[in-house]
């Protein structure tokens, strides 16, 4: 298999997992947040920098490299690895979940999902097949089922539907699936928030052994502790020698939450997003740099940050850099963001090691949630 996990231990406290991820590009200590570059990078940082804050693995997207530059091009360039100089591990997400928050005029059927390009208006279709084909010739080292991610709330009736339906997507991947040694196909759990369709789900995904399971379907606008709930539901059905992903959840309080419930990995574009229009992550809470209250605030971002912008810069530049529309603020407001997140995730598996992660979970959100600036 091209991707293997490694179940460390369990912290004695929570149940969360230490893991290690091994993979044809590295080996990723789990639990881990994998930053997106959605267009084969990750909105203005280089390769060089995401190593230097302690990335292994990122995120990219089937949906937009096949709108644009398209697979082939990116194929004939030695696959996304080369093309993006980038020779830490990546995961494609199939394309399912972009297609109904992006494209137009979009139908579902049995076969596949058309739709309209949202850049060109052309008329497009991704089936199974068709997202399997696209990540083989991108060669991300783990690649995801095609699936349908219901919105919320959502029709019980239709969640079932969608739910079965996706597993039958799951199946006609594995049967699509040309590159099984050197690409790991996971599977998505569906199911909405139901505890029964949630753990119905799980019992169909699990029912072919893949090297690694995902939920999906969360972090669609529901309330943050049905989302713990589902997860409660949902993960301890999965099996402890495969990794488990949570798609889509990045906030500091859902990582801490989502860990301590079982899961080993996390996507979202929030920390990079969220830096591009002048608000950061901090110890004590999220800060808008870019607010006038900042204009003469001489002092770090974070004064518990050792990052290269916290380092260097204060405050009062970040935001002037940030209101003339600059690129090196956003530059400097990812590198912290994301350097962050890192140290979060480099703290909780420390704290697993230890047996201590409801401890830390604890004091992290007293911080987080305290009486701020
Ligand atoms: N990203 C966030 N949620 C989802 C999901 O449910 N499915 C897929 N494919 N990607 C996601
Ligand atoms: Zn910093």
């Amino acid at each position: 298999m091209a991707v293997r996990y490694e179940l460390i231990k369990t912290c004695r406290q929570s149940g969360a997992r230490l893991g290690r991820l091994h993979t044809p590009h590295g080996t990723i200590e789990t639990p881990v947040f994998m930053p997106v570059g959605t267009l084969a990078t990750v909105k203005t940082m280089s390769p060089e920098e995401l190593r230097e804050m302690g990335s292994g693995i990122l995120l990219s997207n089937t949906y937009h490299l096949f709108l644009r530059p398209g697979h082939e091009i990116v194929r004939e360039a030695g696959g996304l690895h080369r093309f993006m100089n980038w020779d830490g591990a990546v995961l494609t997400d199939s394309g399912g979940f972009q297609v109904f928050s992006l494209s137009n005029l979009r139908q579902i059927t049995e076969e596949g999902v058309s739709f309209r390009s949202h850049l060109s208006g052309k008329p497009l279709f991704i089936s199974p097949e068709k997202s399997v084909e696209i990540q083989n010739a991108l060669g991300a080292d783990i690649i995801m089922a095609f699936d349908e991610c219901p919105p919320y709330p959502a029709d019980r009736n239709y969640v079932r539907q969608s739910m079965d339906r996706t597993y039958r997507w799951l199946q006609r991947c594995v049967a699509a699936h040309q590159r099984p040694e050197t690409q790991a196909l996971f599977g998505i759990v569906q199911g909405g928030m139901d505890k029964d369709l949630r753990q119905e789900s799980v019992r169909q995904v699990t029912e072919l052994d893949l090297p690694g399971y995902a939920v999906g379907g969360l972090s669609v606008g529901e309330p943050k502790d049905l989302m713990y709930q589902v997860l409660e539901d949902a993960a301890p059905l999965l099996p402890t020698d495969k990794p488990r992903y949570l798609m889509g959840v990045g906030s500091p309080d859902a990582l801490v939450e989502g860990v301590m419930r079982g899961i080993d990995m996390f996507d979202c574009v929030l920390p990079t997003r969220i830096a591009r229009n002048g608000t950061t992550m901090t110890s004590r809470g999220r800060l808008v740099v870019r607010n006038a209250r900042y204009a003469r605030d001489f002092s770090p971002l974070d004064p518990d940050c050792d990052c290269y912008t916290c380092r260097h810069y204060t405050r009062a530049y970040l935001r002037h850099l940030i209101k003339a529309d600059e690129t090196f603020g956003l530059r400097l407001t990812t590198y912290h963001n994301l350097y962050f997140l890192f140290q979060l995730m480099e703290q909780v598996r420390e704290a697993i090691r230890r047996d201590r992660l409801s401890d830390f979970r604890d004091s992290f959100f007293e911080s987080y949630y305290g009486p701020g600036e």
